[in-house]
């Protein structure tokens, strides 16, 4: 009768189960994405987002404050520039007016010890809708490298604390930390979006940031879903150019890939639990299907079980709320 293992012992109270927990998700460990776009006037919520809106420079500051006051320590940074100031080039992404480069001084100003990531890429402000200079119908990696780093700069210059950029060129990490450092930047660190795949869960993010591509797709510099040996490549390429922090996107048909490269690399890694990713859990929350909040946990802890060290999510300030009610 005693050949078995009785592993329900460890299980008989709520109490014994907060002893036995291994993996708990804090605050800390919490990035809020924070969209602020050019000449809007207060800020309108994103259909697919419930709960996620865009801000105007004049109310920018109430939603990092929601944001600080729920107890989380970091931003990432997303901009919308207007229509009409989008260009081949991005300008608006590495112009001192731009509008990350605004908001980020204002935000600076008014919450010193907040970290600031700015997401660092040129979709949101190409003509072209693509995340680098596009030549001859193709993404042309080193032209757009050059973008990329005046991008990280002119961020940087603006106080961001460290630079996150997503535009997935090969070399993008050597090129922005020799323009930081030439610009005397050298205590900026890289948060990479190492691991990107070309992935549908972006989007209501695609949507929200009017970025799509208008010709093509990214899948010449985003990766194959299927592959799991190319994301150590990717990740351990970015390690060797000095990368201080690796990402994997999305998150949640990933985890296999975020155990992988924590074992593989030896550094800080991001899950980013992207926008499509969230759409989901609130559509069948709405709908009564399923339980919101322990969802969310179950989500969060699962990536952080997975080996993420940082998780960046739309649920942020929800969580953190959570968090206080738990007490
Ligand atoms: C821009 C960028 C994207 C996301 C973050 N930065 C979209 C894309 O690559 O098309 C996606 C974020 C999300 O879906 O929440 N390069
Ligand atoms: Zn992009």
């Amino acid at each position: 009768m005693n050949n078995f293992d009785r592993h329900r012992r460890l299980r008989t109270t709520a109490t014994m189960r907060d002893l036995m927990r291994e993996t708990v998700v804090t605050k800390n460990d919490l990035i809020a994405p924070v969209f602020v776009e050019e000449g809007l006037n207060g800020s309108t919520p994103i259909s697919s987002m419930p709960g996620v809106s865009h801000f105007g420079l004049d109310s920018i500051l109430n939603e990092v404050q929601e944001i600080v006051d729920a107890g989380i320590k970091s931003i990432i940074l997303f901009g919308l520039p207007k229509d009409e100031n989008k260009d081949d080039i991005g300008t608006g992404a590495w112009s001192d007016d731009g509008i990350v480069q605004q908001a980020t001084r204002k935000i600076k100003n008014k919450f010193p010890n907040l970290i600031i990531i700015a997401d660092c890429c040129m979709c949101e402000y190409t003509s072209t809708g693509h995340c680098g200079i596009v030549k001859e119908g193709y993404v042309d990696n080193d032209e757009s490298l050059k973008y990329i780093a005046r991008t990280a700069v002119s961020q940087a210059k603006a106080g961001a604390d460290i630079i996150a950029p997503s535009n997935a060129m090969d070399g993008y990490v050597t090129a922005i930390r020799f323009a930081l450092d030439q610009a005397n930047l050298v205590n900026i660190p890289i948060m990479s979006y190492a691991v990107k795949y070309a992935s549908s869960f972006y989007g209501p993010f695609r949507e929200a940031a009017n970025s799509a591509p208008k010709f093509g797709d990214r899948k010449s510099y985003q990766m194959d879903p299927a592959n799991r040996l190319e994301s150590i490549r990717e990740a351990v390429s970015d390690q060797k150019e000095g990368a201080d922090f690796v990402m994997v996107k999305p998150s949640m048909a990933f985890l296999d890939v975020m155990r992988e490269i924590k074992d593989q690399v030896n550094l800080p890694m991001v899950a980013y639990n992207v926008s499509g990713e969230y759409a989901m859990i609130k559509a069948a929350a709405a709908n009564g299907w399923i339980d919101e909040q322990s969802v969310v946990y179950e989500t969060l802890t699962g990536m952080k079980r997975a080996g993420a060290d940082l998780i960046i999510t739309y649920f942020a300030k929800d969580y953190a709320k959570y968090l206080d009610q738990q007490g």
